[in-house]
């Protein structure tokens, strides 16, 4: 059988996020926006995995499987659940998360703010609030300061990207629901200024912190008219965080599916100078993004009898190594850590596929002499995603709705396989 070898030293893990995980996180905007009326979200949050009591077993259970690395994130809102109210027991909380993964001998990668913001702060505008990027920098400081060198590497925000279109544009019915490109072209700046700012109060407390942020990054496939139009969707969904992130230490690189936008050649000159205009930009992009990505996804044009998943993204487990290959040409030498790959799917044998397919072209860019440090798969548990619900089940572990009980799937078995062994299996070709 064909095997693919990694390096010794990979960061072989999982990812979640609080609030997608532990369950009553009362005090953010997220958990408002589920639960007023006539929320867009399927159904709310509630206890979710009840991760922030239940997180002994589960952090011994991901050990077990023979994974290295566990990544996860602080909950701003736990931390300062009003303005300027630091909760100690909160950073104590996540304390105890951090010597639970490192007795269980593995590294924590912690995320410092995945999608959600305290209440407090969603009230006042959200990202848009002047005073955001400097709200979380000190917040960063202070976590940063109360884990000091018991943690090493942070990413300050997950996805900024995903934040702005989801909740400034209005692609995916996140919160705060402005839906104006404007507030898209703010929030984008926002979010840049917030990571930079945080990056350097982190370095402050602990210069030897490993500082990063993770990116969403899609696998475009554009023709004709399409051209520009996904040159501008990267523009202002990936390169612009990608730049912002030349200073760091290390890149968080994510990825889901390919994305294919096909118009007619004869569009390319007019969308390009569509696209360029002020005018043109502000009254057509908005509700073309909103009916392009209805449903969560991107912009898409499938082929019939493409195969989807529970998202219904294109099935495309590759889309990881033209990712990880794109950062790499606009940061030359930059560390990369697979930060989130997964697939959302009710058949665990099409996630094992998925992981396998992605590593090999993980390898292959390892082959090319990229600095790829690791791969971490979205997600260790099926969980709250987002606007969707618990409908999507990305979880290398099932959980029980009711009992809460741990079910592991063959696909999390594979991978802590692979962990132990620094090798992947190829299936054979007879
Ligand atoms: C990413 C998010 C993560 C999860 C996966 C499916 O965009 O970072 O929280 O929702 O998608």
């Amino acid at each position: 059988m064909p095997e693919l070898r990694f390096p010794e030293g990979f960061l072989w893990g999982t990812a979640t996020s609080g609030h997608q995980v532990e369950g009553d996180n009362v005090h953010s905007d997220w958990w408002a926006w589920e639960n007023m009326p006539g929320s867009p979200v399927r159904e709310p949050s509630g206890r979710a995995c009840e991760h922030f009591w239940r997180y002994p077993a589960d952090v011994r259970l991901l050990a077990e499987l023979g994974l290295n690395t566990y990544r996860f994130s602080v909950e701003w809102s736990r931390v300062e659940p009003e303005d300027r109210m630091i909760e100690t027991s909160a950073l104590a909380h996540y304390r105890d998360v951090v010597e639970a993964v490192r007795a269980a001998g593995m590294t924590p990668v912690v995320t410092l703010n995945h999608f959600t913001l305290p209440a407090w702060l969603g009230r006042r505008g959200g990202w848009l609030n002047p005073r955001a990027p400097e709200r979380f920098a000190s917040y960063c400081a202070r976590v940063v300061e109360f884990l000091g060198d018991r943690v090493d590497w942070y990413a300050t925000i997950n996805e900024s990207a995903s934040v702005a279109f989801g909740g400034y544009l209005g692609a995916l019915d996140f919160p705060p629901g402005r839906k104006d490109l404007r507030s898209w072209e703010r929030a984008n700046q926002a979010l840049v200024a917030a990571h930079q700012a945080a990056r350097e109060a982190i370095h402050g407390v602990r210069p030897q912190a490993r500082v990063g942020q993770t990116f969403t990054i899609t696998e475009w496939a554009a023709s004709g008219g399409g051209v520009p139009v996904v040159e501008y969707l990267r523009a202002m969904m990936e390169d612009v965080f990608v730049e912002a992130s030349a200073d760091d230490d290390w890149v968080g690189v994510q990825s889901y599916t390919r994305e294919h936008l096909a118009a007619p050649a004869v569009l390319e000159p007019v969308l390009r100078r569509a696209l360029a205009s002020g005018l043109v930009r502000r009254l057509v992009v908005p509700p073309a993004v909103r009916v392009a990505t209805r449903g969560f996804g991107g912009p898409r044009r499938m082929a019939p009898g493409t195969r989807t998943t529970l998202m219904g993204y294109e099935y495309r487990p590759e889309a990881i190594g033209a990712a990880v290959r794109r950062v790499a040409e606009l940061l030359p030498g930059k560390p990369i850590l697979i930060t989130e790959h997964g697939v959302a799917t009710k058949d665990d044998a099409e996630r094992v596929e998925y992981i396998s397919r992605g590593l090999a072209t993980v390898r292959e860019c390892l082959d090319d002499g990229l600095p790829v440090l690791g791969y971490l798969h979205w997600s260790a548990f099926d969980n709250f995603e987002w606007a969707l619900g618990y409908r999507p089940t990305f979880g290398l572990i099932g959980v029980d709705r009711q009992t809460q009980e741990r079910i592991v799937r063959p696909s999390a078995r594979f991978l802590g396989e692979i962990a132990r062994s620094g090798v992947l299996a190829l299936p054979g070709d007879s």
